[in-house]
Order: C-alpha cells, then structure tokens, then sequence
C-alpha cells in the first residue's frame, strides 16, 4: 500500500521558455511560491505514509522539478528518458545516474520518451501516450525491456501534451481520464479496457485535475478540480486537495513533480 516516490525540489524552477501552452515566460513564476506548494505535496505524501525520496536539483535546469518525465520504473527495471526539446535533455542522464547509482538495472533508451509523463503503470498493463513528446517506437522498446504490454494512446490537444495531464490510475484497474484528449480511436480503446472509468469534463481538465496520484485509496489532486473531486468522493475515494498553482504555470501537476519507483515483484 505504500508507495515510493523521487521528488525534485524545484530551487532553480523558472518558465524561461515555452514548450506547451501553459508556458508564458513574459508571465514568469514565483519560485518561493512553488518551493513552498511543492513542499505541501511532499508532506501530503508523507502523512500518508509514502516514502519520497529527492533528487539533486541542476541550476539551469528549471522544469526538473517534474520528476515524473525522468523515468520509468516497473519491477525494479529502471527506462531512462529521452527529452524532445533540448532544454530539458540534461535532465535524462541526470535521473538515470541517479538510479544507477543506487544499483538499479537501467536501460539508456534509443528513442524519445519522457518517462511517467507518458507512461502510466497499471497492475496488468502500461498505458502511453504519444503525439506531441514521446515516440511511438518508445512505446515498443519500453515494452521489449520491462516484459510488460504497452498499449498507446495518441493525444491530439496540445494543452494535454502528455498522457499524464489527460488520465490518471485510480487503481491498478482503473482510470480517471478526458476523452476528449484522446484520438477517436483511442477514445475507443479507452471505452473498452475501462467501462467503469472515471470520465473528466473540460473544466477539470484545464485546471490539470488529471494530472493526480491515487494510491487506490486516496487521490492527491489539484484544489480547482471540483467537479472531478466530488465524483471521486462519490466514488468512495478520499480526496486530497493540493495548489500546485506556480508549477502549473509551466504545464505541470502533482503527478508531473512524481515519479514512482515501482520495486521488484
Ligand atoms: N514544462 C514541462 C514540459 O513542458 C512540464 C512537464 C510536466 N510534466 C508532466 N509529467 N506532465 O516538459
């Protein structure tokens, strides 16, 4: 039940460049604002019971702090990130050594991908989105090293770049998404793998409330998500508000600034 989860301070957070949407680095950012909302998350982790472990900040690195595009780990495998826009891609290597050093098994990967931002785990499948940052072929060479089925999804709205932003594990079974993120046909596979899914309006979704961590029980999502909050609780879900306000000034989340290490088993 409880979780293991890298997290990234974000000392040198900043929206210098614009790389979706969200970004409006005329607008800048606060970073005391979001070192002390980002401290909220981690204690919101710690209270209930997960462990967080950190990871070194890198000056010049501003969206580090999203810890999630830094890998993926599932049975103690450890698929490095490929980043597709070069401000961010010291940040792969940087996570990688991280779990290297620790005598993680790690796999420096070939082609683009960036991580538990497009990688979601469920107990019998991954879940990954492509169509703006991660390449299809990841989709395929992550299935090849963690033994694992993959299944992709294509994303067509820019604001919902990454798989992460659009749909979020409720359980090991089920998810949270917005359909409306997703191609017809992915729509589709969605439909079917997850009747009893959690279905997210536009209104959640604009406020990244899909962009949340559940660990089955309880679901650490963005205050603004109202809607989304009410069907969770209706859902027996409980639910635990967080203002990730400055850090979604860059396009990012609760579930952006987590990555899961997902141990052997
Ligand atoms: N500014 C970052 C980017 O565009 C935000 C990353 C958010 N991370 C996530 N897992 N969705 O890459």
């Amino acid at each position: 039940m409880p979780k293991h989860f890298l997290m990234c301070r974000p000392d040198y957070f900043t929206v210098e460049y614009a790389i979706n949407p969200w970004m409006h680095p005329e607008a800048g950012a606060d970073r005391d604002v979001a070192v002390r909302q980002w401290e909220g998350l981690k204690a919101a982790y710690e209270e209930l019971g997960h462990r967080v472990d950190l990871i070194d900040p890198i000056d010049g690195l501003p969206d580090m702090v999203f810890a999630a595009n830094g890998a993926l780990v599932v049975g103690g495998r450890v698929y490095g990130a490929r980043f597709a826009f070069p401000q961010r891609g010291p940040e792969g290597p940087a996570y990688l050594r991280w779990f290297a050093e620790r005598g993680y098994p790690v796999l420096e990967p070939a082609h683009v991908n960036e991580g538990e931002g497009d990688f979601l785990t469920l107990d019998e499948v991954v879940l990954a989105g492509t169509g703006f940052r991660t390449d299809v072929v990841a989709h395929k060479e992550a299935q090849e090293f963690l033994g694992r089925p993959v299944v992709s999804l294509t994303l067509v709205d820019p604001r919902f770049y990454h798989l992460d932003t659009a749909l979020f594990p409720l359980d090991g079974r089920n998810v949270a998404y917005y359909p409306q993120a997703f191609s017809p046909g992915s729509q589709e596979v969605l439909r079917r793998m997850f009747p009893d899914a959690v279905l997210a309006g536009a209104e959640d979704a604009e406020v990244l409330g899909l962009n949340a961590v559940s660990d089955g029980r309880n679901v650490v999502i963005n205050a603004e998500a109202s809607s989304l909050q009410l069907e969770l609780k209706r859902r027996g879900y409980e639910v635990i508000p967080v203002d990730l306000s400055e850090l979604r000034k860059a396009g990012g989340g609760p579930k952006c600034c987590t990555l899961e290490i997902r141990g052997e088993n």
